[in-house]
């Protein structure tokens, strides 16, 4: 009985592929407290070699501020991906610049702050990590058509490597199945984020690693990461309030990829972690406590 994991550890410590841990959205500081809570085990468990997060609603739901970027590094995400609140924290617009762990979406003006893609990984199974931002519903953001930037991006970026992996920070699902089969054959993955629920459409395609939706990490038991009742209460009246994160039923969730060496996604599994740990000045607030 005890063989059986050996033998499953040698082919691994032989095997080239390189395993990815892609972790779904960070909503607020109960987001950000349950990647240090389980995501430095997680890594050693499944053996990954690279974690890429999208840090976009680190900061109290919606953009993310130099100060939790650095934190969220310092914990082990290796690259921090962003969508249409890329530029919401003031002081992320100068950090863009400096971090080479963050990325803002590639459709951006070409000399906007910050990169679009950047390479991540061990030396010797080198990455591209790719950011897009979808064009239907972001009112306020209006950037170049994806499925136009696309295609030359990613010539440039397949000199470096063929290991790519896109973030596709998209509202709809439409959107996100439409670039799957664009790209598919193309890159090691697409993954899509914005929404906040993981969807259960993982698949492979022509080598390509595909979810519509890899999820969110912070409240479950939430509205998108945030309090319920305040979120009732702008539906009912149409009086704008802001929405707050909350620290009720803690997961991380996100997935899991495994490329070979000629850049192709060989496996994809959905990853989702409940937090049991509470952090003491929440403990009367807690999901224990409910
Ligand atoms: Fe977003």
């Amino acid at each position: 009985v005890a063989a059986a994991p050996a033998a499953r550890e040698g082919r691994r410590e032989r095997s080239l592929d390189l395993k990815i841990l892609f972790v779904g959205e960070i909503v607020g500081s109960s987001g950000v407290f349950t990647v240090k809570s389980l995501l430095s085990r997680l890594r050693a468990e499944l053996g990954v070699e690279l974690v890429i997060a999208d840090g976009e609603g680190a900061t109290g739901g919606f953009g993310i501020g130099r100060a939790h970027a650095i934190y969220l590094h310092k914990l082990g995400v290796d690259v921090i991906t962003t969508g249409e609140c890329a530029y919401y924290k003031k002081d992320m617009v100068e950090h863009l610049s400096k971090a080479r762990y963050m990325l803002r979406p590639c459709n951006y003006p070409w000399d906007n702050p910050g990169r679009g893609w950047l390479l991540a990984g061990p030396d010797h199974h080198k990455v591209a990590v790719v950011s897009v931002l979808g064009q239907a519903g972001f009112g306020r953001v209006h950037l170049a058509n994806p499925f136009h930037v696309l295609p030359g991006l990613l010539e440039r970026v397949r000199r470096d490597t063929r290991t790519v992996i896109v973030d596709y920070h998209a509202a709809t699902t439409a959107e996100k199945a439409a670039l799957f089969h664009f790209l598919k054959g193309q890159v090691s993955a697409v993954i899509g984020t914005h929404q906040k629920i993981q969807t259960a459409d993982e698949r492979l395609l022509d080598g390509t690693a595909v979810i519509t939706d890899a999820g969110r990490t912070g409240s479950f038991d939430s509205v998108g990461g945030f309090d319920p009742e305040i979120e009732i209460r702008r539906f009912m009246t149409q009086i704008p309030e802001p929405s707050k994160p909350v620290w009720s039923k803690l997961e991380l969730q996100g997935v899991l990829v495994e490329v070979d060496q000629e850049g192709k996604a060989v496996y994809i599994e959905r990853v989702r972690r409940e937090c049991t740990e509470v952090p003491h000045d929440r403990a009367s607030d807690s999901p224990a406590g409910e």
